[in-house]
């Protein structure tokens, strides 16, 4: 049977807002992340016979397909070409899942797959500002779907609120949920858990300084449980604040998906293996709840359950997505996030699906657990799944 193995995984460190990342060129950290692999795997860059990459907002930098221009960034070959994907918050993980197929289908035996998005830059839905029409809530939407969904806005934040009411999420949980993200991100930092994954990035702050970046500057090292409670939600009576969204962040980020015939041939070392795939949609005007089908589906697929699943990736996209799926599949909460989410490590959304690829797949190495699963909520109620299998 035809096997697709991540063979390396690689991202920055998240950047804030305005933060160390800010003045670089989306293509450039796509060029990084692109060299980093070429670079840690020996491949030859002649042999990488596709670029697929996710980016959310493809307008003003990330524009003119991001993919192709990282190649044209890095020590690619002209050769090699590139395509850049949109599943919203799932990019990236929907570009492992594309390089996947490709591989699984025999077509290709080398492609790197991973996302780049400079929120700094791009600021997140500066793309819908373009076809907006006074009285149209969302552009996107054409009569039709107006028609189907009348005044719906299909915000995001609206959906947070909303899963966490569907599903029983409470203040007092998700205010946890938001201290627990930081503690645990700083834990794995000083322990040295990102060390596998990290690139690190130089870079010019605005007064001239040159310096490193190689560690996730959204982390709060001393988070404070009664400061978030305090915090003002951002509805009125609303759960959802600052602290349990997830952070606008930089940051790029990349794997290397391979055939067994490209792991001989290049003498690569496979990590683990992609042993399920699933995307789903469901309830748009829910906009987050889509891991849920999406994890259940990837279940029934792979034949296996949520007990055989060691440890977990569902992005903190807000504290109340994850917290709604371990509540609706049984899930463990020890055993979700354990080294922080995007709470505290940011969601940079066209990087954050190949980033959490590679923390999933290095905490499944470091536990030695056979099964990891990522699952991401994306925009208008779609949502990717997939299962990896450790490899020896
Ligand atoms: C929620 C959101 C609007 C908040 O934006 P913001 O107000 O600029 O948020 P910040 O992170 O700068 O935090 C503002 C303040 O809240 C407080 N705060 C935030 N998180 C905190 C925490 N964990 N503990 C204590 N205070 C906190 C601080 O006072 C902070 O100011 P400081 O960073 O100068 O200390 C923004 O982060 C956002 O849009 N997130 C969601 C992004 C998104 O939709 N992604 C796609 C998912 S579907």
């Amino acid at each position: 049977m035809a096997e697709a193995y991540i063979c390396e995984a690689v991202r920055t460190a998240g950047g804030r807002r305005n933060g160390r990342l800010s003045r670089e060129h989306p293509a450039d950290l796509g060029g990084l992340v692109i060299d980093a692999v070429l670079d840690r795997t020996g491949v030859d860059p002649a042999a990488v016979e596709d670029v697929v990459f996710g980016c959310v907002s493809q307008i003003g930098p990330q524009t003119f397909n991001l993919a192709r221009t990282s190649i044209l960034s890095s020590h690619l070959p002209v050769s090699v070409p590139g395509v850049t994907v949109d599943r919203q918050c799932g990019s990236s993980q929907q570009a492992v899942h594309f390089a996947a197929q490709a591989v699984l289908a025999g077509s290709q035996d080398l492609v790197i797959a991973g996302g780049v998005e400079s929120m700094s830059q791009v600021p997140i839905l500066s793309a819908m500002t373009t076809a907006t029409k006074a009285g149209m809530l969302s552009p996107f939407a054409g009569r039709k779907m107006q028609e189907r969904y009348p005044g719906q806005e299909f915000s995001q934040f609206e959906g947070a609120e909303k899963v966490a009411k569907k599903y029983g999420v409470t203040k007092d949980e998700l205010d946890q949920f938001a201290y627990d993200s930081h503690v645990r991100a700083r834990q794995a930092t000083e322990a040295g858990r990102f060390s596998e994954e990290l690139v690190p990035v130089e870079v010019e702050l605005e007064d001239g300084t040159q310096t490193t970046h190689d560690v996730d500057e959204g982390i709060r090292w001393e988070p404070d449980l009664e400061a978030i409670r305090g915090l003002e939600p951002l509805a009125e009576d609303g759960l959802i604040s600052a602290a349990n969204a997830s952070q606008i962040t930089d940051g790029a980020s990349a794997v290397l998906v391979a055939s067994e015939e490209a792991v001989k041939k290049y003498g690569l070392k496979p990590l683990a293996r992609i042993h399920t795939m699933a995307v789903v949609g469901s309830d748009p005007t829910m906009v987050l709840e889509g891991p849920i089908p999406g994890t259940e589906q990837v279940l029934k697929k792979a034949g296996l359950s949520i007990d055989d699943m060691g440890v977990y990736e569902v992005n903190e996209a807000f504290g109340s997505v994850p917290l709604a799926w371990q509540k609706a599949l049984g899930a463990d909460y020890d055993k979700l996030n354990v080294n922080g989410g995007a709470q505290a490590l940011g969601h940079p959304l066209g990087a954050t699906g190949s980033k959490l690829v590679g923390s999933l797949v290095y905490e499944m190495r470091r536990r030695n657990e056979r099964y990891g699963l990522l699952a991401i909520c994306e925009g208008l109620g779609t949502a990717n799944a997939t299962i990896l299998e450790r490899v020896e």
